[in-house]
């Protein structure tokens, strides 16, 4: 999967065109650098393949060929994978095995493929700003070049690459639904001089924009007297507004 984008990003400029810059997001496949370019008060050094697997998957032809097999595969795999993870940490919560899944985490999956390019000022920008993600889980596989480092007491640690593991991130919407059980994690990514970096995040959650449907912290086991709600009931976009502007 890492070779297949990383394939595609290498690919010849004039290739690419045809999947270049179609900031309205409206199609199910994406290439784009900065979603968020017009908004942002910085830009960051990466560019990025996306994909929406929700809620059907993209025809494999509106993939681009050179990666279109390993992305249809992988898509599927991560799918499964979640869907045991969502089960497993259901009851690791004490609660039952589909609890999660029935909340729809798992309903939609958002994969995007990363390329960080060499930089020759890697410390003048970032390849990926501190944040947190604000579904309720990311599968991510990255390459073996390093960079991602996570805020833990207040300082940036290495989430250094271990061949063959993933790294399984709590998002934002997991947080609340946990009653900060499950605590999102802030994160950024360095770039290097040398080495371009790959990385694919497969991030799984409902539809943010828009849903109107409501989440408030699920109230078996995870809220009691002593461990009162913290969150009130709401839409997934307005926690995430929330805890956004609680960490500012
Ligand atoms: C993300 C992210 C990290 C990486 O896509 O949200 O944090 O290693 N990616 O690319
Ligand atoms: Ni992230």
């Amino acid at each position: 999967m890492i070779d297949g984008i990383r394939g595609f990003h290498e690919q010849d400029t004039q290739v690419k065109k045809e999947y270049f810059y179609k900031r309205d997001f409206k199609e199910k496949v994406s290439y784009f650098s900065n979603f968020d370019l017009c908004q942002a008060t910085v830009a960051t050094w990466k560019d990025c393949l996306s994909w929406a697997m929700a809620p059907s998957p993209p025809d494999p032809t509106e993939l681009p060929a050179v990666c279109r097999d390993i992305v249809m595969e992988y898509s599927k795999q991560v799918k499964r994978l979640g869907c045991t993870l969502f089960e497993l940490l259901s009851e690791a919560l004490g609660l039952d095995v589909n609890r999660l899944k029935d909340m729809e985490c798992a309903e939609m999956i958002f994969p995007a493929g990363h390329y960080y390019p060499p930089c020759p000022e890697p410390e003048l920008t970032l390849g990926a700003r501190r944040h947190t993600d604000s579904r309720f889980l990311t599968v991510l596989l990255q390459d073996q070049v390093g960079g991602l480092q996570v805020l833990h007491q207040n300082q940036w640690i290495d989430a250094s690459p271990m061949p063959g593991a993933l790294v399984i991130n709590v998002g934002d919407s997991l947080q609340v639904i946990t009653n900060d059980r499950f605590k999102s994690i802030e994160h950024r990514v360095l770039v290097n001089r040398v080495s371009p970096r790959v990385s694919v995040a497969s991030a799984f959650g409902t539809n943010l924009f828009p849903s109107s449907k409501l989440y408030s912290p699920i109230k078996e086991s995870l809220v009691t007297q002593e461990n009162p709600p913290k969150y009130k009931e709401a839409t997934l976009q307005a926690h995430v507004a929330y805890l956004r502007g609680k960490r500012v």
